[in-house]
């Protein structure tokens, strides 16, 4: 079963061909980072015009680079949610006009489903159930993985997710956009116990965290050193940040097995790629965590054709009034025609 997939959620536009949900057989993305770094952010309208430009030509690479045609295609899958509504359509339309045209099942696959599945591809025996710590620019979210479609949430960030707040801190440390690679690599040359950060917990479910105390605290050191004309070292804040954020998660994925019983745990998502966050969980969960290459974490569509693959299997088929929404839960169901 050859899966055709796209992902074009956020600034990053990606089409894959992945066969049986487990075997990537091209995957390309392309990055609008250099697009948006003048406005240090992404900006929604360029991004959504950006994917319109190119995602054609990247579906031709796609499948010129598994050596297969259309006609190869078994199904569409694409992101249709959550992300920037008028990106997401892009994606949504131009795979939803695909799969009509093909005479094919078009495929909805929740975004953050995708990034669970991306593990699927580097390991081949993994299966559900399983803990996963979905870590990224818009989520921070704990999910016990019931099945291939059945999910439950954990543990939630109750305000910016983990990926927001690098990249806020990152800016006011002057750091280029993206921030999150940046910081981690600037605080390589921190000491992490330089500065006391907030823990990020929370009242309530000790598996929930906040991050934009954490935020708020790093920035108020930063502007309280200028307003007084002091100096500080800029690696050392980057360190103490990336060790508070780092060391929150750990904590609550470790609280989040235990509560579950849910021993294998698979780390996803953008902010999966940090150094610090990685060996921290390879520290606590030993050979019980798993964490897909550095490829793998960032947003890409072969993740997307590995879920879609797994949502085909329970004839999660879209509808024609298939649509993009910017906010969905990972736990819910998307419309289809059964
Ligand atoms: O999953 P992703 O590519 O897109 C979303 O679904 O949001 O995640 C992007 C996020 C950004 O916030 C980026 O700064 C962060 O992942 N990120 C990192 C690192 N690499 C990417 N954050 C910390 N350390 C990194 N090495
Ligand atoms: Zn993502």
């Amino acid at each position: 079963m050859n899966i055709l997939a796209f992902e074009t959620s956020c600034d990053e536009t990606a089409a894959a061909v992945v066969k049986d949900g487990r075997e990537i057989l091209s995957s390309v993305v392309t990055s609008q980072t250099s697009i948006h770094a003048r406005y240090g952010g992404v900006v929604p309208e360029i991004a959504a015009r950006s994917h319109i430009e190119v995602i054609a030509g990247l579906c031709e690479r796609s499948l010129c680079d598994a050596s297969v045609t259309l006609r190869d295609i078994d199904a569409v899958a694409v992101t249709v949610a959550p992300g920037l509504i008028g990106a997401l359509l892009v994606g949504v339309n131009y795979a939803k006009a695909l799969a009509l045209s093909l005479k094919k099942p078009l495929i909805p696959v929740h975004h953050l489903r995708g990034h669970i599945a991306a593990s699927y591809l580097e390991y081949k025996d993994l299966e559900p159930p399983f803990l996963a710590a979905a870590v990224s620019g818009g989520h921070t979210q704990l999910i016990a993985v019931r099945g291939y479609t059945d999910f439950e949430i954990i543990g939630t960030t109750r305000d910016d997710a983990a990926g927001e707040v690098f990249d806020k801190v990152a800016r006011v440390l002057g750091l280029p956009y993206p921030g999150g690679v940046a910081l981690s690599r600037l605080a390589e040359d921190g000491n992490p116990y330089a500065f006391s950060l907030p823990n990020c917990r929370v009242d309530g479910n000790g598996c929930d965290m906040s991050f934009s105390g954490v935020k708020t605290a790093a920035m108020n050191i930063l502007n309280t050193a200028s307003m007084r004309g002091e100096q500080i070292s800029a690696a050392d804040l980057a360190a103490s940040f990336e060790h508070a954020v780092t060391e929150a998660i750990t904590e609550r994925v470790v609280l989040a097995r235990n509560l579950t019983g849910l021993d294998t745990c698979v780390l996803c998502g953008g902010v999966a790629a940090n150094k610090k966050l990685r060996e921290k969980l390879l520290k606590s969960l030993g050979n019980q965590v798993i964490i897909p290459s550095v490829y793998l974490c960032g947003d890409n569509a072969a993740m997307i054709g590995a879920q879609g693959y797994y949502e085909l299997r329970e004839k999660k088929v879209a509808r024609s009034d298939c649509n993009g929404y910017a906010t969905f839960s990972v736990n819910q169901s998307f419309k289809c025609i059964m």
